[in-house]
């Protein structure tokens, strides 16, 4: 089951980080990463298998293969990072809310963003990608995507029909050739479109201003959860 159902997120949160201009760079080279390594380990490795941590926990999702699209994509290690701290903040039964806090969230989310599925452990078993294509075509995971894209707002810039709104349609979209505010010509491909919602101000789709979206879905406020749900009912649209 790595369909999580996070909850909403500490945009306060998400904005506060953002704007102070925190070095994530910098955090993740400290110590506060070996700090988040020993919290990770005794208590969240019972339930995550995750490589670097040596864990092997099967009651949550691998936690490599949960990141590996992301780090794939090469997603800024922010929002993996937000997505972590989202889900020790808002987790949702069966996983305990707030494990850890403060700090300490923040050290287990640096750590485990700075390691989950970049292949960085030499430990034998490779991680299991899993998480790239979304619910293998399951109606299921398409029809949760279809009750977000009406509940997070998606709807009111983004048609079904094939109509240009506030922002491209959805009709379709799946694996087009959408051209880029930056030149590039990219394949609207799972990895993509995560990154479109994730991370919205990335990649600017060519004809669209950059910050509309964002203005509304913060990055980093989709779990990456929703977003794969989302990414399904998006694929079932053509
Ligand atoms: C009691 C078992 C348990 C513990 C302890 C636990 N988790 Fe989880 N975790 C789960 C389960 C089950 C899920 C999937 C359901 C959900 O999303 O709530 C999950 C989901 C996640 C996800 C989302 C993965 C995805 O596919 O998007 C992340 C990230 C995560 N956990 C991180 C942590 C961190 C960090 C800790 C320690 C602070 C932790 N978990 C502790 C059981 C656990
Ligand atoms: C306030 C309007 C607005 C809202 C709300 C909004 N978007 Fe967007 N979205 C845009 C605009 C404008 C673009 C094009 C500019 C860009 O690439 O960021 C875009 C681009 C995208 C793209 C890339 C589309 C393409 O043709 O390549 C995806 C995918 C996407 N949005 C998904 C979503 C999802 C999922 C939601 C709901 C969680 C959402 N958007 C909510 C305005 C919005």
């Amino acid at each position: 089951m790595r369909l999580l159902a996070a909850g909403l997120l500490l945009l306060g949160v998400a904005a506060l980080s953002a704007s102070c201009g925190v070095g994530q760079t910098g955090i993740a080279a400290s110590g506060d990463v070996s700090q988040g390594k020993q919290l990770f380990v005794s208590r969240c490795g019972t339930c995550h298998r995750l490589a670097d941590a040596g864990t092997n926990g099967t009651i949550g999702p691998d936690l490599d293969g949960a990141f590996a699209g992301a780090q794939a994509q090469q997603f800024r290690l922010s929002t993996i990072r937000q997505v972590v701290y989202d889900q020790i903040y808002h987790a949702a039964d069966p996983m305990p809310r707030k494990l850890v806090t403060g700090a300490d969230a923040e050290a287990v989310a640096s750590y485990v963003a700075s390691v989950a599925g970049t292949g960085a452990a030499s430990h034998g078993a490779p991680p299991t990608v899993t998480g790239q294509t979304p619910g293998g075509g399951g109606g299921g995971l398409a029809a949760t995507g279809g009750k977000l894209y009406e509940s997070l707002g998606c709807s009111a810039c983004h048609s079904l029909t094939g109509a240009k709104g506030t922002g491209p349609t959805f009709k379709g979209l799946y694996g087009s050739k959408v051209q880029l505010s930056n030149g590039q010509t990219v394949t609207a491909d799972a990895g993509y479109l995560l990154q479109s919602i994730l991370d919205p101000d990335k990649l600017i789709v060519k004809g669209y201003p950059k910050g509309i979206m964002s203005a509304t879905i913060r990055p980093g406020s989709v779990s990456a959860a929703k977003a794969k749900a989302l990414i399904a009912f998006i694929k079932s649209k053509k």
